[in-house]
């Protein structure tokens, strides 16, 4: 494995997530306003060759992951070229090419995605109430997103291996009504639903009493499914994953609020217009598009590339969001700021 790709807390990050676009179909409340966000100049947003060389660069490194994610990585026009051509890369060691979308266009290209080596998608929906779904995106789509839902499954059972999540922010005095619906889902569906801990985000009208925490939902659930119980979760999962016996699917929890998972943290970033993050929160980027487009001959050497991501793996040792402390370990950012709030 790339001593590039390892920083000094001896995380190896074999996980690309990569931003397609930062355009979006939806206005989630606790996302984007309903004018939307300024966007950047097209001219500054990665093209198709420029994503496929970054990505081909890091799986020759390790990478054994990519995921597409945005804005709305569906809305990118070229986004099943795209697909093409990075699930060509399972040549070069890649094994799973995931997305993270709203759903609303999925169904119609899931099945050339299918062909083109999806292994995964993550599908946000925070309500099974379509009323509501129209509240908290500003849109209309809950039919399309559960068409996309029905999609993946019918193309599961006629061979197709998809791992289907959902992703399902769950917001008190909002959405919580929600939480015993989504986990009534899973009796009969293979699918894991995790509910994700709000998070304080860009500006959204986060306050620390709508943050549902993982230990009150597991309450609230364990009411109604007493029998529920932890599975085993990977090495690097974010998420806890929980099962009621007899269940097709399981439900999952992403508790960034209340208990950290930085410490086994195995991601990389690449934004819509190029830059190499090194973590969700973090400030500094180091912009790969500029060093792509600085060389004469739009061939740059690997070499290059190299010292920009090893400059960004010297800046995770200077600006990580970890802290440590004593008895509890390692602390994180969003935990760092619950306690300034
Ligand atoms: P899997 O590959 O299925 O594990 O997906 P994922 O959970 O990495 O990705 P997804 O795009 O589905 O993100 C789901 C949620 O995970 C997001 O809402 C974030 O809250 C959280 N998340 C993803 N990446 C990070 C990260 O690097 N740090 C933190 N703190 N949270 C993250
Ligand atoms: N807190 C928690 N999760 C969020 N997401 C977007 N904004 C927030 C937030 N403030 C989720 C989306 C999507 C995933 C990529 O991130 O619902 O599922
Ligand atoms: Fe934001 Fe995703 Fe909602 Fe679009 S679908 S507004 S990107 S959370």
């Amino acid at each position: 494995f790339s001593d590039f790709l390892t920083d000094t807390y001896h995380r190896q990050h074999d996980y690309l997530r990569i931003s397609v676009t930062e355009r979006c179909n939806l206005r989630c409340l606790y996302c984007m306003p309903e004018e939307g966000i300024e966007l950047s100049p097209s001219k500054k947003l990665l093209t198709t060759a420029e994503i496929y060389y970054l990505s081909a660069l890091f799986v020759n490194q390790g990478v054994n992951k990519i995921r597409l994610t945005g804005g709305e990585p569906t809305v990118r026009k070229d986004i099943v070229p795209l697909m093409q051509q990075i699930g060509s890369l399972r040549r070069n060691g890649l094994k799973e090419l995931a997305l993270t979308t709203n759903g609303i266009s999925l169904h119609r290209k899931l099945d050339q995605m299918v062909e083109a080596g999806l292994t995964g998608v993550n599908i946000s929906l925070d309500t099974l109430d379509p009323f509501q779904f129209q509240l908290l995106t500003r849109r209309q789509g809950f039919e399309a997103v559960m068409k996309s839902i029905n999609r993946v499954q019918e193309m599961n059972k006629l061979g197709a291996n998809v791992k289907l999540k959902i992703n399902c922010v769950m917001m008190r005095g909002l959405n919580d009504h929600q939480l015993l619906p989504f986990v009534e889902m899973t009796r009969d569906q293979d699918v894991e639903v995790r509910f994700i801990e709000y998070m304080p985000f860009g500006g959204n009208k986060w306050s620390e009493n709508k943050m549902l925490p993982y230990a009150e939902m597991l309450d609230m659930i364990r009411e109604k499914y007493p029998t529920v119980a932890r599975m085993r979760d990977a090495k690097n999962d974010t998420s806890k994953t929980w099962h009621v016996p007899g269940f097709k699917g399981r439900v999952g929890f992403i508790t960034s609020m209340t208990h950290n998972f930085c410490g086994s943290c195995n991601r990389l970033r690449i934004t819509s217009d190029g830059n190499l993050k090194v973590c969700l929160h973090g400030e500094d980027e180091v912009s790969l598009r500029d060093l792509l487009r600085s060389s004469p001959d739009g061939e740059p050497m690997d070499e290059e590339a190299f010292e920009a991501v090893r400059q960004v793996e010297m800046d995770r040792r200077k600006q990580s969001p970890l802290r440590f402390d004593g008895e509890e370990g390692w602390i994180s950012k969003e935990r760092q700021l619950l306690e300034t709030i």
